[in-house]
């Protein structure tokens, strides 16, 4: 059984990757590729109770080595359980965000650097890499303005809060724009950077253009 494919996609607060993902799904689902979809922090029982405990706003102070040290337990635990088996049954994995949230958020945003987290990355993950990495940077202002809305939004809907990071001051998400267009620069083989103020459907095209040429046609098939 040849390996599937893991593609992940990475932004902002409010870059709209979520909307993205899932209408990325559905057209491999048209497709018959049938991805396994899955998110971090999150995405298993014990990844979900780890998500709860990092994403509360309510929640005491976590110090900036304990919030790397629990992504990368959640990552862990996704890797058993979801990601690796899906991999060797042949699946694409979509998954929204990998250790590349780790290096933008904790190695930029809480200026913990990238070696401390890619160090953590080598001794957790082992040489998992993502296949594709779709990285989505609208501007930095339109980035926050969508995350502070959706929260207010979901903790309405829900009663569900979610926004210990949305709360973040401007100049830790501009660290972590940063970092993420470092990451682009250094890997660009890998990391697929969709940028500017561009509708839904614009994304989504580029998008699709660059699954199907560097992974459908790659010969990475389901
Ligand atoms: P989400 O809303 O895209 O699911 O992301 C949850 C939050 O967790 C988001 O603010 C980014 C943050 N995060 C990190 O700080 N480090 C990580 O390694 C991951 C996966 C997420």
């Amino acid at each position: 059984m040849p390996r599937g494919a893991f593609i992940t996609l990475e932004g902002l607060d409010g870059s709209g990757k979520t909307t993205q993902i899932r209408r990325l799904a559905i057209w491999m689902q048209k497709r018959s590729l049938d991805p396994v979809v899955t998110r971090q922090p999150g995405g298993t029982p014990t990844g979900d109770r780890i998500r709860a405990l990092l994403l509360d706003s309510g929640a005491t102070a976590v110090a900036p080595l304990a919030e790397m040290a629990l992504m990368f337990a959640d990552r862990a635990q996704a890797i058993a359980e979801v990601i690796e088996p899906a991999l060797a049954a042949g699946k694409i994995v979509l998954c929204d965000r990998f250790t590349d949230s780790t290096e933008a958020y904790q190695g930029g945003g809480r200026e913990l650097g990238s070696a401390t987290v890619l160090e953590m990355h080598r001794l957790v993950c082992g040489n998992l890499q993502p296949d594709l990495t779709l990285l989505l940077l609208p501007s930095l202002q339109a980035s926050l303005d969508r995350a502070r809305h959706r929260n207010q939004r979901t903790s309405a809907q829900t009663g569900q809060d979610e926004g210990r990071f949305e709360q973040e001051k401007e100049s830790f998400y501009r660290r972590v724009w940063q970092k993420y267009r470092e990451i682009a620069a250094r890997e660009p083989e890998r990391v697929v950077l969709i940028e500017g103020n561009l509708t839904i459907d614009e994304v989504h095209e580029q998008i699709v253009e660059a699954v199907s040429e560097r992974i459908l046609t790659a010969g990475h098939r389901a």
